[in-house]
């Protein structure tokens, strides 16, 4: 009998996404003869049981399409806003993944969505993923598809940001997204030729920031590009947020939790605001007038890149041969030139951070960029 294969699509949308859906489709059903449907909205489409078959035109002409045609949600299966009320409808997942006789549910996308995923896993059912996401922050895999374009974007952004900010003689702060890690900030800082790179690994001095851009003015050069990753903090709140981090991880009951968990929060919402705060702040250190240019969600839409479509393909193809051959409980990493499956116990709950010594801080610093310690 063919086997009865489920997708769905989770968390933050993300380009690539369709390409990921075509490719563990079309794979599924042209080379291995399996049925595929998908779920829309992600789990709360599964919990709802709201489903689409993906045979027929249905996975055609989606490979350049930006999204997913799938819809999204971050819903969580263990969790979920119900009438509202926090209701842990896992149960209910569980039951309709065997009303559809699946013999696999392949989960597309980030972090929160390996979690997940590993939960389901941990309640019997066979599961895939696949990485997907703008930060490039999954664990266990080289790259996540969606990460390319976003770079793309975010450099092409900085590009355009020069020559204003040359005319005008001015400093400009650009946000750019990441959550809590610095890839795409680091990228595209270094890409787009950025004056100083702001990145959460790495907490930042304003004055020292400000010491940069006056030292470049001494020299002639009276513009700045600050790239700023969103998760950048200033020292001392990058202490107090990765010390409730660490309160979180280690807590021993729900009690501690909930309470590292509301004080993340806190830090999370006075953290929203840094980026116009250090604006403010370097406009009165360096006497210089400055801009904030927030990039937001315009960095995940639109059209993927052909990198992010060819990973997309790849990791979605090689998806459908892990089915075939019944390896299940794991994610579809992509190492070099190929795919491998690693177990999901060793992605869930990890995050990828920019290592200290990574080569591309190197290169930034080789190059002037001041990194703000
Ligand atoms: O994870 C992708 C991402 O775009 C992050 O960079 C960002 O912090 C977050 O999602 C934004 O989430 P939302 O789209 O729910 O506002």
């Amino acid at each position: 009998m063919a086997k009865q294969v489920g997708i769905l699509t989770s968390g933050g949308d993300s380009p690539g996404l369709n390409a990921a859906i075509r490719g563990v489709g079309k794979a599924a059903q042209i080379a291995f003869g399996m049925d595929v449907i998908g779920f829309r909205d992600g789990f709360r489409g599964m919990m709802e049981n709201r489903v689409v078959r993906l045979s027929g035109d249905i996975l055609s002409g989606i490979l350049t399409k930006g999204g997913t045609i799938l819809g999204t949600s971050r819903d969580k299966p263990h969790r979920m806003p119900i009438a509202g009320k926090m209701m842990d409808m896992t149960d209910v997942v569980v039951d309709n993944y065997k009303k559809h006789d699946l013999d696999v549910l392949v989960c597309l996308g980030g972090g929160g969505t390996q979690k997940n995923a590993f939960r389901l896993l941990k309640k019997g059912l066979h599961i895939i993923t696949l990485p997907k996401t703008i930060d490039n922050d999954v664990a266990m895999t080289d790259v996540s598809f969606g990460y390319d374009t976003a770079l793309n974007i975010a450099t092409e952004a900085i590009d355009r940001l020069h020559s204003t900010a040359h005319s005008h003689h001015r400093i400009i702060v650009v946000e750019i997204m990441g959550h809590n890690v610095g890839w795409l900030a680091l990228g595209a800082g270094i890409a787009g030729g950025a004056d100083v790179i702001l990145i959460p690994e790495i907490p930042y001095n304003v004055k020292k920031v400000a010491e940069a851009i006056r030292h470049r003015n001494r020299e002639g050069k009276n513009f700045s590009i600050v790239a700023v990753s969103e998760g950048a903090m200033p020292k001392g709140m990058a202490e107090d947020f990765y010390a409730a981090e660490r309160r979180e991880e280690q807590a021993k009951d729900k009690k501690d939790r909930k309470k590292a968990r509301a004080e993340l929060e806190k830090i999370e919402a006075r953290r929203a605001g840094n980026t116009v705060r250090l604006s403010e702040q370097l406009e009165k250190l360096t006497g210089l007038e400055s801009r904030v240019t927030i990039l937001g969600h315009v960095q995940r839409g639109g059209t993927p890149t052909p990198a992010d479509r060819l990973l997309a393909t790849r990791l979605g193809t090689a998806c459908a041969e892990f089915i075939e051959k019944g390896t299940y409980g794991v994610m579809v990493a992509a190492r070099g030139d190929g795919a491998e499956p690693v177990p999901l116990e060793k992605v869930a709950g990890k995050r990828k951070t920019v290592p200290l010594d990574h080569p591309w801080i190197e290169a930034a610093r080789r190059v002037g960029t001041h990194l703000g310690d």
